[in-house]
Order: structure tokens, then sequence, then C-alpha cells
């Protein structure tokens, strides 16, 4: 059990580097081994979901090795296609190495994936955009078969942008023969980033960023290195404890733009907000005022991940704000611990409504969900007196070293194993 120990009321100041994207790196380390392949990643950051999806990679036959932030692969050497159910369980996204795995191999077998508590997470979209391609798919209970002679090109129209479904899409379409087109496709920085691997290691694609993605023809390559893009829910829950403590934060090799809702209400908060090239500084006085409403989208609209973090920074802002939550069904299960902080939050269905009060004190927390955790310690941050969150590893699942990271801005805050 991790158990963070948070004195309040310190402000955060200082200068802060934003760890590589947990979510850039899982699709990638998967698109791996969609060739025999040796390939250098840079900037991986150490998280346990990274540490899930290389035991993946280990399974299958890879060498998979991580050294600091760097990551070397070598899929040359892959052997299986099937992903036991206690490697499955482990992070929702080892689900995206059914794309790939169908792609290489042409069958994967896999269970339900696990790892989610923010409501029904079906995967009917991967499954449909893969039977498009000709895979024959098989559900036995939590077990799942694809199986496909030959993957053909094809036109998949995804009735909702889900990100996942979006990269799983990619990913086998590189092994199939002719053109796919995704219509209606995620456009999240996460999905750019693996259209730039893919083009690395030899494959057609283009489009990413935009609803409509094409993945035509392979030259593959046998090596292939890559920087993973900065984190940018990491950046948003700094910005927001900078927000909630009066602070002034720099953050360093961000690209704003990945994260331009979540500053944007920052702003109208009452922060000011000065972007430079690659670096974003966040000052607050500390009074903040409520903001309206929030309604989460997917990208670029308001990201629900960043959802929680900013509820936190908003529990002392005058006013009353309300966030919709449009993306996940469970999403605010972080509101009854915050409450345990003095906030004053009603929630309804997938609205909340939160009354800004004057001040938070300190208490015994449980971390509830990764984001949730997050919006915990922001919200222990901005309290009077010591706040223990006692957490079974949801936070380090998406932060690394994040007791440092705060502790180099000056909160009072260390994390015991
Ligand atoms: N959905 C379906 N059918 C599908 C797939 C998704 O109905 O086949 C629905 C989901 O139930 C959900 C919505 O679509 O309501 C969005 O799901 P999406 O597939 O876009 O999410 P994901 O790929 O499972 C990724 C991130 C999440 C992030 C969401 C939304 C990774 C590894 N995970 O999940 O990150 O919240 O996109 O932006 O990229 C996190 O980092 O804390 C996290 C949960």
């Amino acid at each position: 059990m991790d158990i963070w120990h948070i004195r309040g009321g310190q402000r955060l100041e200082g200068i802060s580097f934003v760890q590589g994207s947990k979510n850039a790196s899982l699709p990638i380390l998967a698109a791996s081994i969609l060739i025999p392949l040796r390939c250098e990643l840079h900037n991986v950051p150490k998280l346990r979901d990274v540490d899930a999806a290389l035991r993946i990679l280990r399974h299958l036959g890879c060498r998979a090795e991580q050294w600091g932030n760097e990551v070397y692969i070598d899929s040359t050497t892959l052997s299986g296609s099937s992903i036991p159910h206690q490697l499955m369980e482990e992070m929702r996204s080892s689900v995206i190495f059914m794309g790939a795995l169908i792609a290489r191999c042409g069958e994967a077998r896999l269970s339900l994936p696990g790892g989610c508590q923010l409501g029904r997470r079906p995967i009917d979209l991967h499954l449909d955009a893969l039977h498009r391609m000709g895979a024959e798919i098989e559900e036995d209970g939590a077990e799942i078969s694809c199986r496909v002679s030959k993957l053909h090109g094809a036109d998949i129209l995804l009735r909702y942008p889900s990100v996942g479904a979006t990269e799983n899409a990619m990913l086998a379409a590189c092994g199939g023969k002719g053109e796919t087109v995704i219509h209606g496709a995620a456009r999240e920085p996460e999905i750019e980033a693996l259209q730039e691997f893919l083009r690395t290691i030899g494959a057609e694609v283009s489009g990413a960023g935009s609803e409509t993605i094409r993945i035509g023809g392979m030259r593959p390559q046998d090596h292939a290195v890559q920087r993973i893009i900065p984190d940018r829910i990491v950046a948003s829950t700094i910005a927001c404890a900078a927000a909630a403590t009066g602070g002034h934060v720099e953050l360093r090799g961000i690209d704003s733009k990945h994260f331009s809702t979540v500053l944007h209400f920052l702003n109208k908060a009452g922060c000011d907000i000065i972007n430079n090239n690659r670096s974003v500084s966040i000052r607050s006085d500390g009074r903040l005022r409520a903001i309206g409403e929030v309604v989460t989208e997917p990208y670029p609209g308001f990201p629900t991940d960043a959802q929680p973090v900013l509820m936190a920074a908003l529990l002392r802002a005058q006013g009353k704000t309300v966030i919709r939550e449009t993306i996940f069904e469970n999403r605010f299960r972080q509101v009854p611990e915050l409450r345990r902080l003095g906030a004053d939050i009603r929630c309804s269905g997938r609205t909340a409504e939160i009354q800004g009060v004057d001040f938070l004190h300190g208490t015994a927390l449980t971390a509830t969900d990764l984001r949730g955790g997050a919006a915990m310690i922001v919200a222990g941050l901005a309290a009077e007196g010591e706040t223990v969150i006692c957490d079974a590893g949801h936070v380090t699942r998406g932060y690394e070293s994040f007791d440092l990271c705060l502790r180099a801005l000056g909160a009072d805050i260390y994390l015991e194993y």
C-alpha cells in the first residue's frame, strides 16, 4: 500500500519538466510488435502500466527492457500470440495488443481487459473495426479469439471517437492488404504520436489529428527510434495544483495546445497563463473564482482525465462550478473523499456542482482510481493541516516520482511505500 503524506498550505513555485505520456507510450509499445523490429523509445515514464506492457512483450517472446526513461525492444523473436488473463487484467489498454498481434500473426487470443473502475468500458468498437478488416472473432466468456487468413483494407466508421478503438484499428490496418480509412477517428495527440511511430517503422499513414485516418501499405524498417511526447494530463495536474495553492509554476517541454482547454478554464478561474515556446507558466494568487460550466468531451474538448484535478483546484473558488462528465459514467469517485476535506460538492448522475468553501482541512482519505487519487493530492496540497491518502497503487500507475516532482516545487509531501 502506498501512503501519501501531505502537509497542505505551501505555494508551489518553480520549474517542472513534464514526464513522458503514459497514454502515448502504451500504443507505441504495442506497435513495436507489428513487424520484426529493434526499437529504442526515449522519455518513457517509469510506471506500473508501462511495466505491465513490457511484461506482455516479454511473454510474447520479445526482448523488452527499461533503464530509466529509455526502453529497448527487440520484437524479431516474437513467438506467441496469446496474452494470459493475469497480464491482461493489470491494465485496460492491453487490449491494443489485439490489433498489433492480428496484423503480425494473423491471430490473437486474450481475455477481456481489466483495470477499470470508471464504469462500463465495452470494446465493441475495437471488435467491429477488426471484423471489417476480415477478422473472425469468437468470444467465450471473458476470452476473445481473433483469427484471419488475410487482413484486408476496409472503410471503418466509428460511431464514437474511441481512443483505443482508433489505435487498434490503425495497428491492425498496418497488416492489411489495401487501404483502410477510419472515419470518425479520435483526434487526441496520442493518436498523432502513434502515427509518427508507425511512419518511422515504414507504414503509410496520414490524417491523425483529424477525423479521417488513412492507412496504406507498409515498407517495413528493421530499426526505429522515437521520443515519447510529454504527458498533457500530468501537466494539467501540476497546473491545477499550482492554481489551488496560489503558486507560480513553469511547465517545460510541453505543447500548450495539448492542454489548452485546461489552461483556458484555469485562466477563467483567475490564473495568469503565459505561453512561451514549449513552456507554459501558471500563476495564481490563490483566490480563484468559479468558472460556470465545464463539460468533458473527446479531444480537442476538455479531457475527462483532467476533470477530477480541475474539480480539486476549484474546491475553494468563489461561487459555483458545474461539471458535466460525458465520457465515463463513473468518474466522480473522488467526490465522497473530497467532501471529507470539507468540500461542498453535490452530484446527480453525471453532473457535479461544486460550491466553493473558505477552507479545506486535512484528513485521512483513500485513493479511488488514478485521476481521483491525483485530485486528492491536489486538494490535500490546498488544505490546512495534514492529509494522508491510502493508495493501492493507483497514482503511481500514471505519475512518475510525483512526490519528488511536487517536493521540488516546494510541496510538503512524501510517499511511504
Ligand atoms: N467505448 C465504447 N465502445 C468501445 C470503446 C469505447 O462504447 O469499443 C466508450 C467507452 O465506454 C467510454 C468512451 O467510449 O465511454 C471513451 O472510451 P475510449 O475508448 O476513448 O477510452 P480508452 O481508449 O479506453 C483512453 C485513455 C483513458 C482516457 C480515455 C478518454 C489510454 C490508455 N487510456 O481510454 O485514460 O480517459 O481514452 O480520453 O489511452 C487515464 O489515463 O486515466 C485514462 C483512463
